[in-house]
């Protein structure tokens, strides 16, 4: 494959500062050249300009939502570089907080029908009346479905992104009373942790490949923080009883067996709250796993 890697230095979507570092901490972790070890071509395009928060106080509240302007701007530049991608690339969007995800479901979908699958403990799908903190990073997923901000929701081009019964959310264990209500509403597809201890990672993603079965686009939407914490620590909001290890890449081996996928994102790794990189690591060992790596 060939494989375009962007970074969005991105910290404006919550309030823990260190997942601006998180493009670094992920190339730190060496993800070009294991990529290229599997045998893509792999082209890095940098990094998106994003204003650094202290340069940004005026900017800070704009009706009840945390930066949002400096966020649909960043947004706004990065899909402008995701459309710049040769035809057929594989793009991987490296986080930065999972605000980013506006930009590379975007991205992904010009015009088309897509499927997103949402690998997280929180769904990320509060308006801004719903949300409990105002944080952007919860709210991304309900923005790509037409719900919320219009200055959001018109990223890129006027309306939805994705259809919300073309999304399917896996992990969750941390939700907000309004997002339960919108994602029943909505008709969204949730594997809680309990559906992943009760049906097992196999029956989830054998679900998942029928569904999205003759799709054109695929979207993963990785958040380190569905990873339990004791393996990856690195994270700015934890939540206990997460994803082990094998759970985590035998998801990405049998998403990669379906071979559906057509773009990544890799969110949500702060190293200032890591282990010596540990979660960064983890995170381009799952890339590998869903871009080939085999063991035999
Ligand atoms: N639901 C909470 C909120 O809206 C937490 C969201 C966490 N999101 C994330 N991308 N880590 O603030
Ligand atoms: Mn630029
Ligand atoms: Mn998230
Ligand atoms: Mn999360």
């Amino acid at each position: 494959k060939r494989i375009g890697v962007l970074g969005m230095p991105m910290d404006l979507g919550q309030g823990r500062r260190g997942v601006d570092m998180g493009p670094s901490a992920i190339r730190y972790a060496r993800l070009q050249a294991v990529l290229e070890e599997l045998g893509h071509e792999v082209h890095d395009y940098g990094d998106v300009d994003i204003p650094i928060a202290e340069s940004l106080r005026h900017e800070r509240e704009s009706g009840g939502l945390s930066y949002l302007e400096p966020i649909r701007r960043a947004c706004e530049d990065a899909i402008a570089h995701l459309e710049a991608m040769p035809d057929g690339a594989f793009p991987i969007l490296l986080g930065g907080d999972h605000s980013v995800a506006m930009a590379s479901v975007t991205g992904a979908s010009r015009h088309r029908r897509i499927g997103v699958i949402w690998v997280d403990a929180h769904a990320d799908f509060n308006t801004p009346e719903t949300s409990p903190s105002g944080n952007i990073h919860g709210m991304p997923l309900a923005h790509l479905c037409g719900l919320g901000d219009p200055r959001l929701v018109n990223l890129g081009w006027e309306g939805a992104k994705v259809r919300p019964e073309d999304v399917v959310l896996i992990g969750i264990r941390s939700l907000d009373p309004g997002e339960v209500r919108l994602l029943r509403e909505r008709g969204v597809t949730v594997y809680t942790m309990k559906e992943v201890d009760t049906l097992r990672v196999p029956a989830i993603a054998e679900a998942i490949a029928g569904k999205f079965k003759g799709f054109e686009r695929v979207h993963v939407s990785l958040d380190a923080d569905v990873l339990d914490p004791e393996i990856a620590p690195g994270v700015g909001t934890p939540v206990p009883g997460g994803l082990t290890y094998r759970e985590a890449h035998l998801l990405m081996e049998l998403l990669c067996d379906t071979g559906l996928v057509t773009s990544l994102d890799l969110v949500e790794v702060n190293p200032i709250l890591d282990i010596a990189n540990r979660t960064a690591r983890i995170m381009v060992e799952l890339a590998s796993s869903l871009l080939g790596k085999k063991i035999y």
